[in-house]
């Protein structure tokens, strides 16, 4: 049974009103309706809530609102008293709501009975501090399940480095089969193994496999299995990865058990003409026709609580800056189709807006001086000179509801499993969210 939010007792009343709540036209606008990017070009500031709006224009800073708003996905009561006096009610109850709808995340106690698990120097030594944390606390839990049940097989897919595969191959005593896709990892993850002293096809064996269906992998799995069952895990598995994972964990026979946690919602394929395995994956998403963006999605591969408050950070200034390039490009018929190109924002690109500009039309093969002058450069950035604090609160309200998001990607994996049978399914915040803000590992078992 997955622990809900309070004042809900049904999984589905619950994923009702959140699907309710994401369809909302405020939520479609704030993740992707109108993207920050295309701010000025759609005045996403003037279709947001005017009593916010003026409220947010009385403060003394874009900082100021941000840090309020960030503020209120905390769920301690001891952070309303950081509330800003003031806000308006509407906000307010709009911010609760969120709160409200969002699984918890505070990291799960373990009984005392699931065995800590010390990570040898050998591996440890590998890992940075927050992937040793998610290694123990990931090995401490599927190491009890298999313990409790009495199996000895462990099948981690997107293993990259291994971390994991050789911790519970080596701490744990059990049988891993490690898959990933680049064999650049694999080759890391094996030269790991031997340094542990672990032998290949026996404590641990390695595969370079991109997984994206069920058929081949599997049949591959059940052999490496021997008739044994085994549990299907993943830290990270980004995108659709954790998708193709919880569908074999329902048609591979030797997989019973399954303890995935997911990543990079970004990479997820949405469900199409061409894709009729893409998200959402359950009947009950697909039914009440659950629709996200590609920008919500990315929306939930944030945590604006972990962000440190720099007010002086030149990181706000990028938004601005490129809602008046787009502004300027839509103006001047300068946009073109297609995708464009990626160019890494430096520093110094940050300077001044001319800066900024002429890197990006640079990037973009258009040319100061002939497709836009400096003169022009210089009147957008004074016609939208007061207008920074608009485009930082639009961002801020954006990722907002990256909580939101998580917990309908992981209702829609919930209702996939239940749909297929699988029993004791539950999604639990397994890493400490401070340090790992993806922390909701997907469990389930069969017979
Ligand atoms: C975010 S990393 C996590 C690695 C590892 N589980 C950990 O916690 O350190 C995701 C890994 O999944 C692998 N991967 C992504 N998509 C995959 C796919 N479809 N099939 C196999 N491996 C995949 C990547 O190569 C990468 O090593």
């Amino acid at each position: 049974m997955v622990n809900l939010p309070s004042g809900y007792t049904d999984t589905h009343e619950y994923a009702h009103d959140i699907i309710a709540f994401m369809h909302e036209p405020l939520a479609v606008q704030i993740t992707g309706g109108i993207h920050v990017n295309d701010a000025f070009i759609y005045d996403a500031w003037a279709n947001l809530p005017s009593e916010w709006t003026a409220w947010w224009g009385t403060l003394s800073s874009a900082q100021e609102a941000q840090k309020d708003l960030i503020n209120s996905l905390r769920k301690e009561p001891q952070a309303r008293d950081q509330d800003l006096p003031g806000r308006p009610a509407s906000l307010s109850q709009w911010l609760e709501h969120i709160r409200n709808l969002s699984l918890d995340r505070e990291q799960l106690v373990l009984p005392e009975e699931f065995s800590e698990i010390e990570v040898p120097e050998v591996l440890a030594s590998r890992m940075v501090t927050k992937k040793l944390a998610e290694v123990r606390a990931g090995a401490r839990y599927i190491n009890h399940v298999c313990k409790s049940y009495g199996f000895t097989r462990v099948v981690d897919i997107g293993s990259g480095q291994g971390y994991l595969s050789l911790t519970l191959a080596a701490v744990c005593g059990l049988r891993v089969l490690a898959i990933d896709g680049s064999s650049k990892q694999i080759d890391g993850s094996r030269a790991a193994a031997r340094q542990a002293g672990l032998v290949e096809g026996d404590q641990i064996t390695h595969l370079t496999r991109f997984v994206t269906s069920t058929d081949e992998i599997g049949a591959e799995i059940e052999t490496w299995a021997a008739g044994e069952k085994c549990l299907l895990t993943g830290l990270h598995a980004c995108g659709s990865l954790s998708e193709h994972m919880i569908r074999l964990s329902t048609t591979v026979p030797c997989i019973t058990h399954l303890a995935v946690v997911g990543c990079c919602y970004n990479h997820i394929s949405p469900l199409s003409q061409i894709n009729s395995l893409g998200f959402p994956i359950s009947s009950f998403m697909r039914i009440n026709k659950l629709k996200l963006s590609t920008s919500a999605l990315i929306t939930g591969c944030q945590a604006p609580t972990n962000w440190t408050h720099k007010p002086d950070s030149l990181f706000g200034r990028k938004y601005w800056y490129r809602a008046v390039l787009e502004k300027l490009l839509y103006d001047k018929k300068l946009v073109s189709q297609g995708p464009r190109p990626v160019w890494g924002i430096r520093t110094c690109d940050l300077k001044d807006f001319e800066a900024y500009a002429t890197r990006a039309l640079h990037s973009l093969k258009l040319e100061v001086g002939k497709d836009v002058v400096k003169e022009e450069i210089a009147e957008y950035e004074e016609k939208y000179q007061g207008r920074a604090a608009e485009t930082a609160i639009l961002w801020t309200l954006s990722v907002l509801l990256c909580r939101i998001v998580e917990s309908v990607i992981a209702l829609d994996r919930v209702f996939f499993l239940q749909e297929a049978g699988l029993e004791n399914i539950d999604v639990l915040p397994i890493f400490n969210y401070q340090e790992s803000p993806r922390n909701l590992m997907i469990v389930a078992s069969r017979g």
